[in-house]
């Protein structure tokens, strides 16, 4: 495999955890673009927020699409709001594999109270109707890739079998 394979999708829908694990599988290098974000900066994604705002971070983001786009063999977890930017997902497109994980707004909401304070943009007491909003506000920048695949009442095994079933047709084109 020569291109990456870029994970996009909801926080909660389980980009890291599936990024990671396929990554083993396929014997590519597995990057989580947040956690790269914060080796640049030397700050945590909540940091960063707090201090220097979401704008700040988006420029990071960007500029993490930029370089990321340019290499290849990567298995690439982005954050859940990098679709907010076309042009990120013109950078990631040009050599790599889109795929969006999805999974049901309860899902979300169990994953994303397991790490309560991690993602600046949920209130701590977030309620499901408010990831409702937010996904429905997004779903049409998630539909930037055809292939989806549901993350819900899955194991992860299961999930990357499926993404890499995607792949294989894909090859075979
Ligand atoms: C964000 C998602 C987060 C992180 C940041 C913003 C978003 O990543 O990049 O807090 O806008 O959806 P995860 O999707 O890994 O939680």
């Amino acid at each position: 495999m020569d291109k990456n394979i870029v994970l996009i999708g909801f926080m909660g829908t389980g980009k890291s955890s599936v990024g990671l694990k396929l990554a083993e599988k396929l014997k590519m290098k597995f990057v989580d673009m947040d956690r790269e974000i914060e080796k640049v900066t030397g700050m945590s994604v909540s940091q960063l927020f707090r201090k220097y705002g979401e704008i700040r971070f988006r420029s990071e983001e960007r500029l993490m699409a930029q370089k990321l786009g340019q290499q290849s063999n990567l298995v690439i977890a982005t954050g859940g709001g990098v679709v907010l930017e076309d042009e990120n997902i013109q950078l990631l497109r040009e050599n790599g594999i889109m795929i969006c994980l999805e999974a049901s707004p309860a899902d979300i909401l169990a994953r994303v109270s397991r790490k309560k304070g991690s993602r600046p943009l949920l209130k701590r007491d977030i309620k499901i109707e408010d990831i409702e909003n937010m996904l429905q506000a997004r779903e049409h920048l998630y539909s930037c890739t055809t292939h989806r695949v549901n993350t819900s009442d899955k194991d992860l095994y299961t999930v990357v079998s499926d993404i890499q079933k995607i792949i294989k047709q894909l090859e075979s084109k």
